[in-house]
This record gives C-alpha cells, sequence and structure tokens, in this order.
C-alpha cells in the first residue's frame, strides 16, 4: 500500500472542503458541550427534514459504534441479528456485537442482500428459552458487495420482519451512495420503507469523522442517550461533529459526493468489463467494484496502485471509488489494467 490515489477504501480520501469550513467556522468562542449547542441543533433539524419527524439523530465517531449502539438499543441480550455473511458487522467489526453481548446469525447471499426468503429459515425455536431469539434483521444500504436494494426490497424485508415481531436496521454507512445511485431522497430507502434504526454515514462521504445512530420511530429508545455514554461515544465537543453532518446534510454535498463516487465505480467498470482476463462479479451499482483476476496480474497492478484483494481463494478484488477519486485515475488504472491482462 502507498499513499498516492488509488481503489483501496472510500475511506482514504481526505475530507471535503466544505466540510473543512464548517468545522472551521463552527470554532468560533464558546459552545455548551456534550451537544447542547446551536450546530447540533441544526443538525438535528437536518435529520427530521431528510428523515421525518420522528427521526431522532445521536452522532457517534465511527460506524462500528453506530452499529453496535443501534443493535443494543433494539434487543435485549437473548435475543439475535440477523445479517449477511457478508456484512461488515459480522466480519469487519472484531466481534464489537458479541462483546456487546448480542448473536449475529448469519446468512449465505449470492450478492450481499438479504430476502424474506433468506432469513425465514432462521425463524425457529421461537419462545424456546435454550434457543436465542431472533429480533432483529440487519442490512447494509449500499451493501458490502457495492449493490443496492431497491425500496421495494426494503419494504418487503420490514413487512416481513414486523409481521414476525422483528425490527429492520439499516447500516447506512454508504446510504448516500444508494440513494444518489437510485435518484431517490435518503427517506426513500428508510423511513417510507419501514426501517426502524439506520446507521448513518458520513465519514465516507467526506466527513472528518462522524456517523449517526438514527431512530426513525418514535417508539424506540431504550436508554440509547445513555448507552451512547458507556459506550464512551459521547463527544463533549459536539459542535464539530454536529458541523460536518450539517456541511453534508444542509444542501446537496451529500448527493453530490456519492454521485461522483458512483460516477466513477461506473467508469472504471465501463472501461475493463469487456477485457478478457477480467470477470466483473457483482452489479455495479453504488461505489464499488468487484471482479476476478489472475492474482500475477493483481499483484503486478497493486505495485502501483492501491487495492484490496477481496477473496484469496477467487482471486476477487474490490476497487472502491471515493467522493475525490478523479477521472484521471480511473482512466490511468484502467489502462494499466489493460495492459496488466494482455
Ligand atoms: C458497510 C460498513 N459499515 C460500517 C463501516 C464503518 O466502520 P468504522 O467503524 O471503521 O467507521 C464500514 C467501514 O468500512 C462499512 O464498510
Amino acid at each position: 500500500m502507498t499513499d498516492r490515489p488509488g481503489f483501496a477504501s472510500d475511506n482514504h480520501a481526505g475530507v471535503h472542503r466544505e466540510v473543512l469550513q464548517a468545522i472551521s467556522a463552527a470554532n468560533e468562542g464558546h459552545a455548551t458541550s456534550y451537544g447542547d449547542d446551536p450546530w447540533t441543533a441544526r443538525a438535528m433539524q437536518r435529520f427530521r427534514e431528510h428523515f421525518g419527524p420522528a427521526a431522532r439523530a445521536f452522532p457517534v465517531f465511527n460506524g462500528t459504534a453506530a452499529n453496535v449502539l443501534s443493535i443494543e438499543t433494539l434487543t435485549q441480550p437473548w435475543q439475535a441479528v440477523i445479517c449477511a455473511r457478508t456484512a461488515h458487522l459480522h466480519v469487519d467489526e472484531c466481534g464489537a456485537p458479541e462483546r456487546a453481548g448480542r448473536k449475529l446469525l448469519v446468512v449465505d447471499t449470492p450478492d450481499g442482500k438479504l430476502t424474506p426468503a433468506l432469513v425465514e429459515p432462521l425463524l425457529v425455536r421461537i419462545g424456546d428459552e435454550h434457543a436465542v431469539q431472533p429480533r432483529v434483521v440487519s442490512i447494509a444500504e449500499s451493501t458490502e458487495l457495492g449493490t443496492v436494494y431497491t425500496p421495494a426490497q426494503i419494504e418487503a424485508l420490514a413487512t416481513w420482519a414486523h409481521s414476525h415481531g422483528l425490527l429492520l436496521h439499516m447500516d447506512g454507512s454508504r446510504l448516500a451512495n444508494a440513494a444518489a445511485s437510485l435518484g431517490l431522497p435518503l427517506r426513500a430507502l428508510t423511513t417510507d420503507v419501514g426501517v426502524d434504526a439506520l446507521s448513518f454515514g458520513a465519514t465516507k462521504n467526506g466527513a472528518l469523522g462522524v456517523e449517526a445512530v438514527v431512530l426513525l420511530r418514535a417508539d424506540i429508545d431504550d436508554g440509547l442517550r445513555f448507552r451512547r455514554k458507556q459506550a464512551m461515544q459521547l463527544a463533549s465537543k459536539m459542535r464539530y461533529m454536529s458541523a460536518q453532518l450539517e456541511a453534508l446534510l444542509e444542501g446537496d454535498l451529500w448527493h453530490r459526493n456519492a454521485e461522483h463516487a458512483n460516477a466513477m465505480a461506473r467508469r472504471l467498470a465501463d472501461a475493463v468489463s469487456n477485457l478478457a482476463g477480467v470477470r466483473i462479479t457483482q452489479a455495479v451499482e453504488a461505489n464499488a467494484v468487484f471482479a476476478i483476476l489472475d492474482p500475477a496480474v493483481t499483484e503486478r497492478l497493486q505495485q502501483d496502485w492501491p487495492f484490496y484483494v477481496w477473496d484469496d481463494s477467487s482471486g476477487e478484488v474490490r476497487w472502491m471509488t471515493g467522493w475525490d477519486t478523479v477521472p484521471e485515475d480511473v482512466d490511468a488504472f484502467a489502462a494499466d489494467i489493460r495492459a496488466a491482462v494482455r
């Protein structure tokens, strides 16, 4: 890995200038700590505008905290969370959900997406005190495989979950990318289709470092304010976190950044999808491209371009684009891929 621009992660990008300006503008005088400040009040209002009047947002430092606090809030210790085997919650959070005492029940999927038919078989031994009780279905939008649920697909899961006494959580680390991809407002993929709680992602979308748990239903709370403090996620100088959220959500910055990242992934996929020696493995619907290459080709490319091997056994790699990916880098990378597979 090098520090040159590459395709390893949308978190390799820096902070968007407008977000930095918002942080700088917040750096005037004194403000009450722990969220009782005008920046946080305005950010909360932005969340209500985007997600509806019942939405309550709780800024936290990172996405793992947003996910773990979300599922803790939605469950009791004897209840379980159903997620895809590829879920960040399952494979990239170092067992933090389990450390919080919540069992994950994982499901294999072809494309990172859960469906009612895939989760239904896990609904067994309901009422049996010897078995963990499924309580939450957790989906990622967009998924860890760069695919995007449609509103109808999310609504089908929410309807199924609610009719079986379960709740729907969304890891929206890249919700902006999904919404931009479908040309829809944020609430069309969340509040309007039955999502109960959301981990809202901002960091990959150009923030310096802030995410939020967003409770979308007025009747869900279970002490989240207290849980956030116990989890060491309550920022004292919250104004700087809220200023970032406000910067993304007050105008169309969230959308501009996501749309650009998506367009760069599309550009890369279009440039290499016809090459013999490159097999795109997932629909390119957000800001990720997954492809299978000869490992020798991967090794050669990685000398110049940072990106990750996703699956050693198949040779599948992941190319991520971000809000700051430039077309010239995409084209130069595509040219190098073309030369390497020749
Ligand atoms: C799908 C998904 N969820 C959540 C996160 C957030 O994780 P972190 O705790 O690193 O902010 C990530 C980051 O890579 C992610 O890809």
